[in-house]
């Protein structure tokens, strides 16, 4: 596990644009699971603005973590934000652009996901890998749509499922926990203060840590980083 503190949010997504920049310029082709909520804002808006000219885009295929089960122009989705944000000011090629499909039958929709993911991505230990899957985490631990309340999907042997969040009721559609440790790196991107006490329990093994999703995630065979801003990393080390 890597730590990589910066300042602000700002300059969390600049270290690990620079990061991803160096790892994907030897790579032929890169597959990337992206994270959805508001984190990911930060380093889209930057990797629009400043990595056009920089990064070879047209090597990049574009999956998702999880969804929202709303349609693709709604507000809450994880698509429009990053098709908003990035996907179209890169013009991204459709055909590298591997959304999950909110507005379809959940159940369906986790099985066609699946199926999706074992067609694009090679297969490691009987399931989809990929390259680089960038993740959040909730206040309450959890990370993809995996909740604290259902934490059988990090054993999940179907490599997508149906989540249902535990406030709102809101389905969604959620990589489960083989496929997201399948992959060769997974990185974190986690800012604010809110999640400071449990990113502290996290990264130090606490005696609950166990109970927040986002501790079960560690690549089996891979590389795990954790990028941070000042305010959530407040108490690691001390
Ligand atoms: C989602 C995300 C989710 C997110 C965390 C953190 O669909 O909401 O995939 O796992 O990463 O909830 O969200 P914020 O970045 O908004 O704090």
């Amino acid at each position: 596990m890597t730590i990589h503190i910066s300042p602000n949010p700002e300059k969390v997504a600049q270290d690990f644009a620079s990061y991803f920049s160096e790892w994907v310029k030897d790579k032929p082709r890169a597959h990337l699971a992206l994270s959805g909520g508001s984190t990911p804002k930060v380093l889209f808006r930057h990797w629009a603005d400043q990595y056009s000219e920089k990064i070879d885009w047209e090597k990049i295929h574009f999956f998702w973590g999880d969804e929202r089960c709303v349609p693709p122009d709604h507000e809450e989705s994880n698509f429009r934000m990053a098709n908003e944000l990035l996907l179209k000011p890169l013009g991204i090629p459709e055909g590298h652009i591997h959304r999950i499909r909110g507005e379809a039958a959940p159940e369906a929709e986790a099985e066609r996901y699946g199926q999706v993911l074992k067609q694009h991505l090679p297969a490691r230990r009987n399931l989809p890998a990929f390259d680089i899957v960038l993740l959040g985490m909730g206040e309450d631990g959890h990370t993809a749509s995996i909740f604290p309340n259902q934490m059988e999907l990090l054993t999940e042997s179907a490599p997508c499922a149906v989540a249902t969040h535990p406030e709102t009721g809101q389905q969604r559609i959620t990589l489960t926990g083989p496929v997201l440790n399948n992959a060769s790196e997974v990185v974190f991107l986690v800012t604010g203060p809110g999640k400071a006490e449990k990113v502290k329990e996290i990264i130090e093994n606490g005696a609950h840590s166990l109970r927040y999703p986002a501790a079960h995630v560690a690549p089996k065979e891979g590389k795990l980083q954790w990028y941070l801003d000042e305010a959530a990393a407040l108490s690691v080390g001390r």
